[in-house]
């Protein structure tokens, strides 16, 4: 960079943030972090890259293609930056970030600031870095932060759901993911923080909280520190995930409680009752199986057998008899068999998930699969496979909409729908989308909605009178 570019960037008086996520929620819910961060450095948001100053692209490494798609966005940054923006500053957030660390500044050029998902509170002193001209990167993973006190700014929101983080990392290692490599050690946030903003939430008008985690059911406070090191703190009194639900429950009967994601390994029946017990946590469960066969299963080392898993939905359904699930599934994992794959086609016939996120298996670097076990199911195989776990699911999200036919269903109205202005949509506790006639109430209250008809994707009804 010039010596004058720099002086530009420096004198520029305007500060806009430019905030983009890709991946999971997680991420979304960090760019809010990140955006409060840099508010207090006196940055405004902005929606146009054009006149954006600071670029910030908060990315996830869970498969090649999320990988691509990140990389195909520099592209277009890297064209705006040459035609439209020159004085633009580009940082990398994330997934990738961690992952790729100074490899990203040697293959992406324009990209100014590296940052990994525990180093969001150093963004100020690396915007400051690059100012005096310098390429920033901040990658180290932390045991302790969880951005407890930071209260998020809310983007793109529809002031009626949002996202509380609870939890960072992931301690499982399945064996195909590169999550612990990029979020680190599990760790909790502390429970006063999180009750603390669920209620400032609500009092701004927001009805629904997702409490958000790689893992939430492992949560576990005792005053902060790692889950494995309790033993040795000295401390006796803890809080668990259960203890947690219960104690966002009861900030008011009016908000609705979510959760994700849920390890299968690590639910507990205490977890169950408190579901149970409070009619305003909805009756939902993302509880990702990622495969049907035991053999598999082992080899992604994700700590249970088809058996073991199918008991627990028995046991979900026995003390919530309603609760709808949904899964993660992933197709042509290594050495995975025609046989294996109908293992899976049978295990969700046993469940009949109410829907379903499905993915084929991509190779991940530096995971215990990439280093062990050969990628040998071709992409064609992988394919097929897909699809026809992706048909079966979409046969029982059709028939497990169809029984709501005729049934009153609750719902919590979050907007207009993006089809028609003539319609509100919302979810019912079991997380379907429900979309109906607008009515005299407004997004934020609840509606009992009869359903009339549906789609495998959507409950269509009308306000009961
Ligand atoms: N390939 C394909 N899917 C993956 N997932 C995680 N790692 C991979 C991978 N290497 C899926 C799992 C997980 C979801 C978030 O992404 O199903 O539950
Ligand atoms: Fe990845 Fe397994 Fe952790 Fe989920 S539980 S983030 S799949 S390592």
């Amino acid at each position: 960079m010039s010596t004058a570019e720099i002086e530009k960037r420096k004198t520029s008086s305007k500060k806009l943030l430019y905030i983009e996520s890709y991946g999971c929620a997680m991420n979304f819910s960090d760019s809010e972090i990140v955006s409060s961060i840099l508010k207090k450095e006196g940055f405004k948001s902005t929606n146009n890259l054009t006149e954006a100053n600071l670029v910030l692209i908060n990315t996830c490494s869970i498969r090649d293609k999320a990988e691509q798609t990140v990389r195909n966005r520099l592209k277009l940054y890297n064209s705006i930056k040459k035609k439209k923006n020159p004085n633009m500053m580009v940082g990398v957030l994330g997934c990738m970030a961690e992952r790729l660390k100074d490899k990203l500044l040697e293959e992406e050029k324009l990209v100014d600031i590296v940052a990994g998902p525990d180093s969001y509170r150093s963004l100020p002193k690396l915007i400051n870095e690059v100012h005096d001209g310098r390429k920033a990167i901040n990658v180290i993973l932390s045991k302790e932060e969880t951005y407890a006190d930071i209260s998020p700014v809310k983007l793109n929101s529809n002031g009626v759901t949002a996202f509380v983080s609870i939890m960072r990392g992931c301690d499982n290692m399945c064996s195909f993911c590169v999550v612990p490599f990029t979020r680190g050690r599990e760790r909790s946030r502390s429970p006063e923080t999180i009750v603390k903003e669920c209620k400032d939430l609500f009092d701004k008008g927001y009805r629904e909280v997702t409490l958000l985690g790689q893992n939430v059911d492992s949560f576990f406070w005792y005053g902060g520190g790692l889950k494995k090191d309790f033993k040795k703190s000295g401390k006796i009194t803890f809080i668990n995930f259960a203890n947690l639900l219960e104690m966002v429950a009861k900030i008011d009967k009016k908000l609705r409680i979510r959760f994700s994601t849920s390890h299968p390994k690590d639910i507990t029946d205490e977890v169950l009752y408190v579901m149970k017990k409070y009619e305003n946590i909805c009756k939902y469960i993302h509880l990702p199986v990622q495969s049907g066969s035991t053999r598999i299963l082992k080899l992604m080392k994700r700590g249970y057998s088809r058996e073991w898993y199918l008991n627990k939905i028995k046991k979900i359904k026995s003390i919530i008899p309603n609760c709808a699930i949904s899964m993660d599934i992933i197709s042509g994992f290594c050495s995975e068999t025609e046989h294996d794959h109908q293992l899976t086609l049978s295990l969700m016939k046993k469940v009949k998930y109410n829907f379903g996120y499905m993915f084929s298996y991509s190779e991940r670097p530096n995971t215990f699969a990439e280093k062990k076990f050969s990628d040998d199911v071709t992409p064609e195989t992988k394919k097929l496979r897909l699809q026809e776990i992706i048909n079966l699911q979409q046969k029982h999200s059709f028939e497990r909409n169809k029984s709501f036919v005729g049934k009153i269903q609750n719902v919590l109205i979050e907007g207009i729908s993006k089809k028609s202005k003539e319609h509100f949509y919302g979810r019912n506790s079991e997380n379907t989308v429900v979309v109906f006639p607008k009515n005299d109430k407004s997004p934020g209250e609840y509606a009992d909605i009869i359903i009339n008809n549906f789609t495998s994707a959507t409950l269509i009804g009308e306000l009961k009178k």
